[in-house]
């Protein structure tokens, strides 16, 4: 069968397969000309997550900026990036240790530090936040950043479960403005979603796209909506598996073993709980419920907030669902 001539029925062959490289072509070129190369990325929050990220980028050949509030912080930040890299290079390197020792340097030269972000956008291709999990402290961070930062500025953040929009809403460059939710730990963790609002550009989610590739990661396209694909998936998973066990129809044991051998988790759902943190998950479903209060995989859990309200939060503070030694 001529598929094109299936397709296009009644032009010569020649020119429906002129048409189609012209398409190809423009639209690889146009998108490699249009999205900017991010190569200096300035990272606020030197947490669990801006840490990794700030190490992922500079092992990639990327220049970093970590933010934080104080030196205190930083330097711990630079520790455990340093830390990592150590652990990287002694399996990279097994038999040559100063050629280890070269590589955790070079990426540590790739890495500064500053407690004042004001002093840092201004040279960066992207602004990417992974500050406190709260609307109003990372808009008021944004706004005070978009008077600062140059007009081609990326700026992205890394929540888990705040609209993006509603962060955007805080600047004037909504059209510069995405997601990009890694994941923990983020040296090992291969995934990133990469989230567009409606006023995001296409340049701008191109240029999103391209530097979590230029990472080493495997982007995958998402919408500005709750918990975007991983998480929307895996919290009401986790809150269904409580309301199984509150309804008294197995055991949080039995429901773990469930998972992991029928199938294939690694980890059960209250195995899970405990290691995200029952206050994290908590804070998502409650953001949710408050968003949609009917939708029945948003509903609240009175065990959940039992042990919450008790500090039991999983594994860092040595009980959630189990006990941790
Ligand atoms: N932990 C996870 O598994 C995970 C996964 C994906 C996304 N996230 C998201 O990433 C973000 C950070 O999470 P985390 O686990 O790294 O938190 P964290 O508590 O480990 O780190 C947050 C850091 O931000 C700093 N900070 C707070 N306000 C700041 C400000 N105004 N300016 C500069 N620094 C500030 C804090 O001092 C702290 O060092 C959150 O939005 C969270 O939802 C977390």
């Amino acid at each position: 069968m001529d598929y094109c001539n299936d397709l296009l029925p009644g032009l010569p062959k020649k020119a429906i397969m002129a048409f189609f490289t012209h398409q190809i072509s423009r639209g690889f070129s146009s998108s490699a000309v249009r999205s900017a190369v991010i190569k200096h990325v300035t990272i606020i929050g030197g947490g669990q997550m801006g840490a990794g990220i700030a190490q992922v980028a500079a092992s990639t050949g990327h220049t970093v900026t970590l933010v934080d509030t104080s030196e205190d912080i930083l330097k711990k930040s630079v520790k455990g990036i340093q830390g990592s890299l150590n652990r990287v290079a002694k399996k990279k390197f097994t038999d040559k240790p100063e050629a280890g020792e070269e590589f955790v340097q070079k990426v540590l030269k790739n890495v500064s530090t500053s407690t004042d972000a004001a002093s840092a956008v201004p040279a960066s291709d992207l602004v990417l936040e992974a500050i406190v999990e709260n609307l109003k402290i990372k808009q008021d961070l944004f706004g005070r950043l978009d008077k600062l930062a140059p007009a081609n500025t990326i700026f992205a953040s890394n929540t888990s479960s705040l609209p993006i929009s509603d962060i955007a809403s805080s600047t004037s460059r909504l059209d510069r403005f995405g997601g990009l939710h890694f994941f923990n730990p983020v040296p090992m963790m291969k995934l990133v979603e990469v989230i567009g609002t409606s006023a995001t550009s296409q340049e701008t989610f191109d240029s999103l796209l391209n530097f979590s590739k230029a990472l080493g990661k495997t982007p995958v396209s998402c919408k500005d909506t709750p918990g975007f694909i991983v998480n929307r998936l895996l919290v009401p998973y986790m809150m269904e598996a409580l309301r199984l066990y509150e309804r008294g129809h197995g055991s949080k044991e039995d429901i773990d073993i469930a998972m992991k051998l029928g199938a294939g988790y690694p980890m059960g759902p209250f195995e899970l709980g405990d290691y995200v943190g029952l206050d994290t998950v908590k804070f998502i479903i409650d953001g949710w419920s408050a968003m949609e209060p009917n939708n029945p995989l948003f509903a609240q859990s009175e065990l959940l907030n039992k042990l919450v309200a008790e500090g039991k939060l999983g594994r860092k503070t040595g009980e959630g669902f189990y006990k941790h030694k």
